[in-house]
C-alpha cells in the first residue's frame, strides 16, 4: 500500500492544493512563521497575519533585531501570545546558535523555543525535505480513520503511535508535500463531521471506510471543563485617552495591553484602582460585560467606568493610550471586546511605529505595583 497511497495523495495535492502564502514563498523562515501561527489557529485567520508579519519582518535577522513589543503588536488579535514571544526568541537563538540559518535537523529544531515535535518535523519536512512526518490534530483524524484506530487520539502516546505508523507511507522524495497533502485532506475532505469519502483520493486505503465507521472516528477522551472566571475591568479615561496595562510575564495574554482588571465582581473595583496608584472618585459606573472563551477559561468581564484622582506612578507597564495609538500596540481579541464597550475600536496593526507607553525607565515600586490580574 505505501506507494499507491502516496501516489494517490500526491496526485490530489498536485491538482487541488490550497493556494496559501507560505507555500508561495520558499524558505525555512516562512515555514517557521506559518507553523507557529497555525498552531491552534485556522488557516483563514492566519493568512492576513502572515502577510503583515513577513512584510514587517522579511527575514529571521530582522525579526531577531526587533523589539518584542513590536512582534506582539503584529500578533494582536491572533491569540496564544506565547507563540509570538517564542517565535521572537527562536529568531534570536538561531542567530546566536546557528549563524542565522534554521538548522536542518529535527533535534536541533526541537531545542528552539516554541518548536515542539510537530513543528520541528513540519519545518524539517516542508523546508528541508527531510524524511519525517508532522502529525497535527487534523492528521491524527485522517490516520485514525485510515488505520481504523479506536483508541482515544488525545490519550498520551496515541498521536506518536499514529505518526510512527504513517511514516512508512511517506515517500522519500516528497515528505513536505506529503505532510501538506495530509493537512489539506484533513481540512477539505476528511473533515471531522461528514467526511467526503466520495471525493477522497485515499478512500480505497481507508480501514474506517471499509468498516463503515469513519463518522465514529476519531474517539476522544472527554474534554476537561473550562474554569469560569469573573473579572472586573476598569475604564479610566483622561483627556480622551484610556489607561491600559501591559500584562506581566507569566500572566495569561502576557505582553499584551488590556484595561486594568482583577478577578472578582464590582466590589473589587476600589482595590484595583488603589493598586494602580490612583484614588477612586464617586461610584463606578457599570457600562457592560463581555464573554471570552480561552482554552482553559471561560471569562465574563464586566467593565466599569471610574473617575479617579492622582497621578499615575511612572511605569513602562501602564499608560494613557489614545485611540490612534492602539493600532501599534499588542491588543488581544479579549481586550478589543472590552474596549468596544467604550466605543473604542482598534485599527488593525500595520507597520506603524511602536508606541512606548511610558518614557521613564521601569522603577521598583513593589508596594504600589499592580498585582497580576488573571491567574
Ligand atoms: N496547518 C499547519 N501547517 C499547515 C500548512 N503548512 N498548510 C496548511 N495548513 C497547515
Amino acid at each position: 500500500m505505501p506507494k499507491a497511497f502516496a501516489r494517490a495523495l500526491l496526485a490530489f495535492f498536485d491538482a487541488h492544493q490550497r493556494d496559501l502564502p507560505w507555500r508561495r514563498r520558499k524558505g525555512a523562515y516562512y515555514t517557521l512563521v506559518s507553523e507557529l501561527m497555525l498552531q491552534q489557529t485556522v488557516v483563514a485567520t492566519v493568512i492576513p497575519y502572515f502577510h503583515r508579519f513577513v512584510a514587517r519582518f522579511p527575514d529571521l535577522r530582522t525579526l531577531a533585531a526587533a523589539d518584542e513589543a513590536d512582534v506582539l503588536a503584529l500578533w494582536s488579535g491572533l491569540g496564544y501570545y506565547s507563540r509570538a514571544r517564542n517565535l521572537h526568541r527562536t529568531a534570536r537563538a538561531v542567530v546566536e546558535r546557528h549563524g542565522g540559518e534554521l538548522p536542518a535537523d529535527e533535534a536541533a529544531l526541537r531545542a528552539l523555543p516554541g518548536v515542539g515535535p510537530y513543528t520541528a518535523a513540519a519545518i524539517a519536512a516542508i523546508a528541508y525535505g527531510i524524511h519525517t512526518f508532522p502529525l497535527d490534530g487534523n492528521g491524527a483524524r485522517v490516520f485514525a480513520r485510515i488505520f481504523a484506530e479506536r483508541g482515544a487520539i488525545d490519550r498520551t502516546g496515541l498521536k506518536e503511535a499514529l505518526a510512527a505508523a504513517a511514516l512508512p507511507l511517506v515517500p522519500k522524495d516528497r515528505p513536505g508535500d506529503f505532510a501538506q497533502a495530509v493537512m489539506d485532506l484533513g481540512a477539505t475532505v476528511c473533515r471531522p463531521a461528514a467526511p467526503d469519502c466520495g471525493g477522497c483520493p485515499v478512500a480505497p486505503h481507508c480501514q474506517a471506510r471499509r468498516l463503515g465507521i469513519e463518522a465514529e472516528l476519531p474517539v476522544r477522551l472527554v474534554k476537561a471543563k473550562r474554569r469560569l472566571v469573573e473579572l472586573a475591568c476598569v475604564a479610566i479615561e483622561r483627556e480622551g485617552r484610556v489607561l491600559l496595562r501591559r500584562r506581566a510575564p507569566g500572566e495569561l495574554l502576557a505582553g499584551t495591553f488590556t484595561l486594568p482588571a482583577v478577578e472578582g465582581d464590582g466590589t473589587a473595583v476600589r482595590g484595583l484602582v488603589t493598586g494602580l496608584g490612583l484614588r477612586l472618585v464617586g461610584e463606578p459606573e457599570r457600562i457592560g460585560a463581555i464573554r471570552h472563551v480561552f482554552t482553559h477559561r471561560d471569562v465574563t468581564a464586566t467593565v466599569y467606568r471610574v473617575a479617579t484622582r492622582g497621578e499615575l506612578p511612572p511605569s513602562a507597564e501602564q499608560g494613557w493610550i489614545g485611540e490612534a495609538d492602539l493600532g501599534s500596540l499588542a491588543i488581544s481579541s479579549f481586550a478589543r471586546k472590552t474596549l468596544a464597550l467604550l466605543n473604542t475600536t482598534v485599527a488593525t496593526s500595520a507597520a506603524a511605529p511602536s508606541v512606548r507607553v511610558a518614557s521613564k525607565p521601569r522603577r521598583q515600586r513593589s508596594a504600589r505595583m499592580v498585582s497580576p490580574v488573571i491567574t
